[in-house]
């Protein structure tokens, strides 16, 4: 596997702080005087326009045949265009020596070339319109019998994304070329389709066209016919096209509906009454239910016209603009989103529908309300889920151009006139397709294409053709073709000012504000998720944001020995690429929640529960459209090491934004033991989305403390005559000064630790701050023993803890006490020296037994959390097993830390083990490598365990933060060195 070397390190350009400057127009004159002609086809660099395709529409779900393509055709892939076979195409053409090929399909998925990654840059040379002469090139061919009923039928053949480009013959005759990967593209084959007979598709899919200048998402480069191909039979006289405008008065409750249809359409929503009524008049109709992502009503129409009837959901809501505050049904709307990317592991940009409906349902019960389809068009079917489950979207265009930001922006295809019908052609494209759902609340021009004229000509159409959606796009910060002000990784700080309404621009202050991006999810991340959603309660314009994003676009592999793991940029031998930054998302590859979710999920919580006034708890219902009659409230009243005592709590009907103190229920008298008292909110029976049981909010209150744990003390510290000083149960050896005995145990250690393996926020970023770290030597800090005595019942070890070639140090001081039980260490920490690098971490490593890996423990849990990312911690009691405590990151790096540990302790089959108590509390961990291993490591499968567990009882980490891409951890979560002090005690079992 290629490591990444610095010099390859990803330039993420994260544009936190404003936009590059202004697109300067034209463009560099190719070769510079040579003659540049290509011998590729020209439609290869014709500035990415199709060529012989119908014009958009919306192609809503009808009755008249149709027949799905997708399935087992022949493929065979050719390294340039010339060498593709000729005459491929014609139906007599012998392809049985072809391999085959699923389609809807990315071809390097199935072992036809390789994937290949690159975030900003394009993997060839930038020469618009021109490609590369190595041109993958994928001939696919279909025979297919289509009923003889079909007779005197009028057909459309209609490709839902074909990745980049497709040239289209249909029984040797040319229909045409496609263009816009995440498009569809559709072609009447009506004089060529030969009913009752056996039909030849063929499609030669080119991977490079001048279109890749224009589709330079941060993601895979995959070619292929992606998703399905279908062959439409169009009635005569039938209903091609439909626009559906569903308003909601929310004054009167009212829904005013018209439906753009070819006239003589009948309209029919059996459901409000309305019957065979001609298509569009305006109906204003009595008491509708709203649709919103929260209560996401649908009410089935259907439009007939001749012989052919379709059937559309129709969703009554109306968005809007008041006052710099963008609404639905006159609500301010409030966006906890996520940033979607279609991805699978093993299919690439193919995501079956059960997948797709699995994840939305995954993001419903994290309390997602909201997706940016980064940065292209979804599959259609997805934006039906959308408008079932309830989410509000962004419909971004196919549009990135990324790639001339390291040059300048120079030749930027935005500001150039040769692609304004492209641009355009995309814009019309993904709006005539997507404009009856109620789930797109608005048009994104595209992502990261920098700025020029061509944006206008899009947003100039859009807002014609539907005026009743606004315009996004972040790349224009001026906002000179947008309807709100949209930025991409803000720092709090930042959007505080712009809440405050302290931007210098006029035009932006009176618009609506959302972070398109942020919180930067790669790795074990993102920190303050809480900060931004503090401000987006506080602010009302600003109204939330997409996090940075929902999937790593890991792509699964197999080591020889079978073990799988995922791949990301490099790994596939590719000359330019950008490592693991397209390994960002909330869920791992597979879609299993990485503990960020649960982060997410605490954050984003439609309930809010908190500590209220002594005796009380405070619920707030942050939902926008809905009451708490769906909630049921339960309460779970948990002591350290008692059986926990249950009941259900009474909240009264609650209105969306309202919030009540609640007295706590009358609890039994408890044990003098820390206690905690739990509230939960959970759906009902009947709810559908997020489904019945799906928890919407959940505090804690502690209800007594603990009396501090008695350190334990008193037994005599001794030296025997070998060295080695016995202190109750602990034994030392003299050479070190650590710890090698306990009880019968055998152990190595504690001492002070600083390293952790760093987290993609530690790698990455304009001023990464692993290299400091490194260069520092905190990756190799050595012990040097400086003093070991006795003074009264305690043994003090004096260390000086430093890395090489530096004279930093930490100096800490081990002061050991024991009774017959149990050993305790008060560790006093002090730096030495200049220190102008945070630590990673402060704390104490020590290794056990391999067989002890049976985890209990009293704290923060159940998953992993650090100082900026631990809302979702509780205080409880948890089991585990080491394994279960590791988050495999597709990247290794430091995971698995539990906060707030009263204690822990570590069991093996026999149920004898080693108890970690805090003084209070310690951050615990514990892992079959070493840290130093899981630094090491690239991929999961490089983690080898080795004979022993490595613990961590930590004072602190730094925090997350989003460095990767975005602002680091707020000042109070940078771990300073500075004189520290912190006490555990470890006790045998
Ligand atoms: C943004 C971009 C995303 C992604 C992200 C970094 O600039 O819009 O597509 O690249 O940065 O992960």
């Amino acid at each position: 596997m290629a490591e990444l070397s610095p010099d390859r390190r990803p330039d993420t350009s994260c544009r936190g702080e404003g936009a590059t400057p202004a697109d300067e127009g034209g463009h560099a004159a190719p070769g510079g005087g040579l003659d540049t002609r290509t011998v590729d086809p020209e439609y290869l660099t014709a500035f990415a326009r199709p060529r012989g395709t119908l014009p958009p529409r919306a192609a809503p779900r009808s009755d008249a045949p149709m027949i799905d393509l997708s399935g087992t055709w022949r493929f065979r892939l050719s390294p340039t265009v010339a060498e593709a076979p000729e005459g491929f195409w014609a139906t007599g053409f012998d392809d049985s020596h072809w391999d085959e090929l699923p389609v809807p399909s990315s071809w390097p998925m199935h072992g036809h070339g390789s994937p290949a990654y690159t975030n900003i840059v394009y993997p060839f040379p930038v020469d618009p319109p021109y490609v590369p002469t190595d041109n993958p090139t994928g001939d696919h061919r279909l025979a297919f019998e289509v009923p003889a009923d079909w007779s005197g039928a009028n057909a459309v053949l209609r490709f839902e994304g074909v990745d980049s480009c497709g040239r289209v013959w249909l029984n040797g005759a040319e229909l045409g070329v496609t263009q816009g990967s995440r498009l569809p593209a559709e072609f009447d084959v009506t004089a060529h389709l030969r009913p009752g007979e056996r039909n030849v598709l063929a499609v030669r899919v080119h991977q490079w066209s001048a279109g890749s200048y224009l589709e330079d998402q941060d993601m895979w480069w995959l070619p292929g016919i992606f998703r399905e191909v279908t062959l439409l039979a169009r009635p005569e006289g039938g209903i091609d096209d439909v626009f559906v405008h569903a308003g909601y008065d929310s004054a009167t409750g009212a829904g005013v509906l018209r439906v753009d249809a070819p006239d003589g359409t009948l309209l029919s929503l059996p459901e409000l009454g309305v019957l065979d009524v001609p298509a569009g008049q305006e109906l204003t109709i009595e008491g509708v239910r709203p649709w919103t992502a929260e209560t996401p009503a649908l009410y089935d129409a259907t439009l007939s016209r001749g012989a052919e009837t379709v059937s559309l959901p129709i969703g009554f809501r109306t968005i809007g603009i008041v006052d710099g505050v963008l609404t639905a049904n006159g609500r301010p709307l409030r966006l906890r989103g996520v940033n979607r990317h279609e991805f699978h592991p093993d299919l690439g940009r193919v995501v079956p529908p059960d997948v797709v409906r699995a994840e939305l349902e995954l993001m419903k019960r994290h309390h997602v309300n909201a997706i940016r389809t980064s940065h292209y068009p979804p599959h259609p079917a997805m934006l039906d889920l959308c408008d079932e489950l309830g989410f509000w979207v962004i419909d971004e265009c196919d549009l990135e151009t990324h790639g001339f930001e390291p040059l300048g922006w120079r030749g930027n295809p935005t500001d150039d006139a040769r692609w304004a019908e492209a641009y355009l052609d995309r814009m019309r494209r993904m709006v005539e397709r997507d404009k009856n759902h109620p789930s797109v609340i608005m048009w994104s021009l595209g992502n990261e294409a920098g700025v020029g004229a061509n944006l206008g000509v899009m947003a100039g159409w859009a807002r014609s053709r539907d005026p009743e959606r606004p315009i996004h796009y972040e790349g224009d910060t001026e906002c000179r073709h947008t309807d709100v002000y949209s930025r991409m990784y803000a720092s709090p700080a930042e959007v505080e000012s712009i809440g405050k309404g302290e931007d210098p621009d006029e035009r932006r202050r009176g618009m609506p504000f959302i972070l398109c991006e942020y919180a930067h999810a790669m790795g074990n991340g993102p920190g303050r998720l809480e900060e931004y959603e503090r401000l987006f309660d506080t602010y009302p314009r600003c109204q939330g944001g997409f996090v940075w994003e929902w999937i790593d676009h890991g792509i699964r592999r197999r080591t020889a020995g079978g073990d799988e793991h995922f791949a990301y940029g490099g790994d596939f031998g590719e000359p330019v690429h950008d490592g693991n930054f397209v390994v960002d998302g909330l869920v791992f590859p597979d879609r299993a929640p990485s503990p960020a979710m649960a982060e997410l999920a605490t954050v984003f919580a439609p309930v809010r529960i908190e500590e209220g006034t002594p005796g009380t708890i405070r619920v707030t219902n942050r939902h926008t459209f809905r009451d708490l009659s769906h909630v049921r409230f339960t309460w779970r009243l948990a002591a350290d090491g008692r059986p926990p005592a249950e009941g259900e709590l009474e909240v009264g009907p609650l209105g969306p934004g309202a919030g009540a103190e609640v007295a706590l229920p009358p609890l039994p008298a408890g044990p003098e033991a820390e206690t905690w008292l739990t509230v939960t909110a959970v759906s009902t029976a009947g709810e559908v989305s997020p489904p019945e049981g799906t928890v919407l909010g959940l505090g804690q209150v502690r209800i007594r403390s603990a009396a501090p744990a008695a350190r334990p003390a008193g037994a005599p510290a001794r030296r025997s005559g070998s060295g080695r000083v016995t202190l109750g149960p602990a034994e030392f050896e003299p050479v070190r000064g650590t710890l090698v005995r306990l009880g019968g145990l055998e152990l190595d250690g504690p001492r002070l630790d600083v390293w952790r393996a760093p987290i993609d926020n530690d790698r990455y970023g304009p001023d990464p701050i692993e290299a400091r770290w490194r260069a520092v030597g905190l990756d190799r800090m050595t012990h040097r023993l400086v003093g070991l005595r006795i003074e009264g019942d305690e043994l003090v070890v004096l260390t000086r803890v430093a890395p090489a070639a530096g004279d930093l140090a930490l100096l800490a001081t081990y002061r050991w006490s024991a009774d017959e039980r149990a050993a305790c260490v008060r560790v006093s920490v002090r730096p030495q020296g200049s220190w102008t690098v945070p630590l990673p971490r402060l704390g104490l490593r020590l290794a056990v037994p391999d067989r002890l890996g049976a985890v209990r423990w009293f704290g923060g849990g159940p998953g992993e959390a650090y100082a900026d990312s631990r809302r979702a911690a509780r205080v409880d009691a948890f089991t585990a097993t080491v394994e279960e405590l590791q988050t495999p990151y597709v990247f290794p790096q430091e995971n698995g830390s539990r906060t707030a540990v009263r204690w822990a302790e570590l069991r093996g089959p026999d149920g004898s083990g080693l108890r970690i108590e805090g003084h209070p509390t310690v951050e615990f961990t514990a892992r079959r490598w070493t840290s130093e291993d899981l630094d090491a490591a690239r991929h999961t499968t490089d983690l080898a365990p080795r004979d022993r567990i490595f613990v961590n009882a930590d004072l602190a980490q730094h925090g997350l933060g989003s460095a990767a891409c975005g602002p680091g951890p707020l000042p109070v979560h940078v771990l300073h060195a500075r004189p520290a002090e912190f006490t555990v005690s470890l006790r045998p079992l």
